[in-house]
């Protein structure tokens, strides 16, 4: 049964970055002690790069023992600006060597992004050495929220959103360029935890259409069934929350 969300505020990005950093070295503390490995799934966009270069930082002595697959992707080549694997790999994976072997882009250019899809799909279930009917278990999925409340690359409209069998499928949106590969809601909702990062004035509007319980936005659909969901989100992101509102009117007097 899913708890409820945990929301934390910060002053800046900065500092939720840092308490992100926190809770990574817990996840990978446990996940390590339980089964020898910490296996993550990072997303795209511009949100997490101060993040992902913080971890590039990190003298993590498990480095070796932490894997990395990715949230979603654009169906672009590996060297193209707008690839989420390229922008991961020049921050986090090409700082840390032990990385290189364990991060796994989502598009390998089969013959098609079906085929890429399902290739996807195939590396988890080995990976994860899932059983018929099983699915893959991250220990942590560091998601973003779009302005339109998408996440992942799981829009409004279109199948994707809706798809409760496949692990990866494609989606795409008039708003956003490229088509795209995704993990799916079953996926990211059988996470032990999800970690939504949120900052800027620009996310302000839907941030408080998510906590208001806007139907139908597919952030609102990330409820991990027995994992543990966070929202970290900065004080422009947060500005136009009611209770956030009210403390900083009262400038932050007790
Ligand atoms: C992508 C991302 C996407 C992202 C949100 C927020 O490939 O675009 O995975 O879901 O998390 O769009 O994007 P920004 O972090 O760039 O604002």
């Amino acid at each position: 049964m899913m708890s409820d969300p945990r929301t934390c505020l910060f002053a800046t990005k900065q500092l939720a970055v840092d308490f992100i950093l926190l809770e990574w070295q817990d996840a990978a503390k446990k996940a390590i002690g339980q089964k020898g490995r910490f296996v993550v799934a990072l997303s795209g966009g511009k949100t997490p790069v101060d993040f992902y270069r913080k971890l590039s930082k990190q003298k993590f002595s498990y480095w070796n023992k932490t894997h990395i697959f990715q949230v979603d992707e654009r169906y672009v080549a590996p060297d193209d600006a707008d690839s989420n694997f390229r922008t991961l790999k020049r921050i986090l994976v090409s700082k840390i060597p032990a990385l290189a072997k364990n991060t796994y882009p989502m598009v390998s250019r089969n013959s098609s992004i079906e085929k890429d899809a399902q290739a996807y799909a195939f590396k988890m279930k080995e990976f994860f050495h899932l059983k018929e009917g099983e699915r893959p278990c991250f220990d942590l999925i560091l998601l973003g929220i779009g302005q339109d409340g998408h996440t992942a690359s799981l829009f409004s409209k279109g199948p994707s959103l809706r798809e409760k069998e496949r692990f990866v499928t494609i989606s795409h949106s008039s708003k956003h360029p490229h088509e795209r590969l995704t993990l799916t809601l079953p996926v990211i909702n059988y996470a032990k935890q999800v970690i939504f990062l949120v900052t800027g004035q620009d996310r302000a509007d839907i941030i408080r259409r998510i906590f208001a319980g806007e139907k139908r936005l597919p952030a609102g659909y990330v409820a991990p069934q027995e994992g543990r969901l966070t929202f970290c989100i900065d004080q422009e992101a947060a500005s136009e929350l009611p209770f956030w509102r009210y403390f900083f009117k009262q400038g932050g007097k007790k």
